[in-house]
């Protein structure tokens, strides 16, 4: 378990300083998407529902609003305390999704919005929700495509490497492709114990923010992209952030980004005698 822990402590202190930036602007985002995700858990009324990486608390939002009852959680305490700001009449509490403190079969449905790619030891997290499933109980999560699908990290890929550099030694963490495609997804809730459902691609498209507000936008969402920028040369940063400025330049419709935002939603069950 020694693998990767500078990535989760990178990771962690990241978000620890990102939780009202990050549910400002990311609401119109992931928020926007969590109705077609819970979707994949339905039904939820009346069932016990972990929310696992729950950030601002959008997921947990979604699913009590449809009657389910459901508790959040999050390994920063920022988030926790964000989401409880936002959402009084939820339960949130902090856990590390890779360790939880839960009993055997204790929920019977469980969700996490884009957290996988940010966990040290996924698998880890994996064997975990299916530790604390019940028998039949159904886990969802969503994932971004591979890298070089996906523009948000795509375009900084681009004008990183034009102008600076992307080798600035940031902790690395397991491959970030992993479950964005259909067989790295698979193979790894089956190896946790679950049997694989389904493992739906979707191409959609969402309003950001003005291009000029792009490297704010990064820095306030994204913990990895804003070390990678803040970490160029002092010479060559404002020619990087100008480089990405212009791409997204690219995607303004009427003085806003409108960035495709493909994403995968993979659904997994906890087989009866699991
Ligand atoms: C990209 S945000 C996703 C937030 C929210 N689910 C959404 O869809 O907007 C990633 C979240 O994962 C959390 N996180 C990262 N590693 C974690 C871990 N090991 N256990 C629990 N939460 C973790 C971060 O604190 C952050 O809130």
């Amino acid at each position: 378990m020694s693998e990767f822990q500078e990535f989760k402590a990178f990771e962690k202190a990241g978000w620890e300083e990102r939780a009202t930036g990050y549910a400002t602007l990311m609401e119109s985002v992931t928020g926007s998407l969590m109705s077609s995700f819970v979707d994949y858990l339905e039904p939820v009324a009346g069932l016990r529902t972990l929310e696992l990486a729950s950030g601002p608390g959008f997921g947990a939002a979604e699913i009590a609003k449809r009657g389910g009852e459901v508790l959040g959680t999050d390994f920063a305490e920022s988030m926790v305390a964000e989401a409880s700001l936002l959402y009084p009449n939820l339960a949130f509490q902090q856990e590390d999704a890779e360790d939880l403190s839960f009993e055997d079969d204790t929920f019977d449905l469980a969700l996490c919005s884009f957290g996988m790619l940010h966990f040290a030891h996924p698998e880890q997290a994996l064997s975990e929700v299916f530790r604390v499933l019940k028998p039949g109980g159904k886990f969802t999560f969503t994932v971004w495509a591979p890298p070089e699908d996906y523009p948000v990290f795509g375009l900084l890929a681009e004008a990183v490497t034009e102008c600076g550099s992307l080798d600035v030694g940031l902790p690395p963490g397991p491959p970030a492709e992993a479950f964005s495609i259909i067989d790295g997804a698979r193979n790894a809730v089956e190896a946790a114990g679950f049997d694989f459902e389904s493992f739906v691609e979707v191409d959609t498209k969402i309003s950001l923010c003005p291009a000029s507000d792009i490297i704010n936008f990064y820095s306030e969402v994204s913990v990895r992209a804003q070390g990678i920028l803040e970490a160029q040369p002092a010479d060559k940063r404002k020619a990087v952030e100008e480089a990405l400025v212009r791409r997204y330049e690219q995607f303004e419709v009427d003085g806003v980004v409108l960035l495709p935002m493909p994403h995968r939603i993979v659904t997994a069950i906890k087989p009866q005698d699991g």
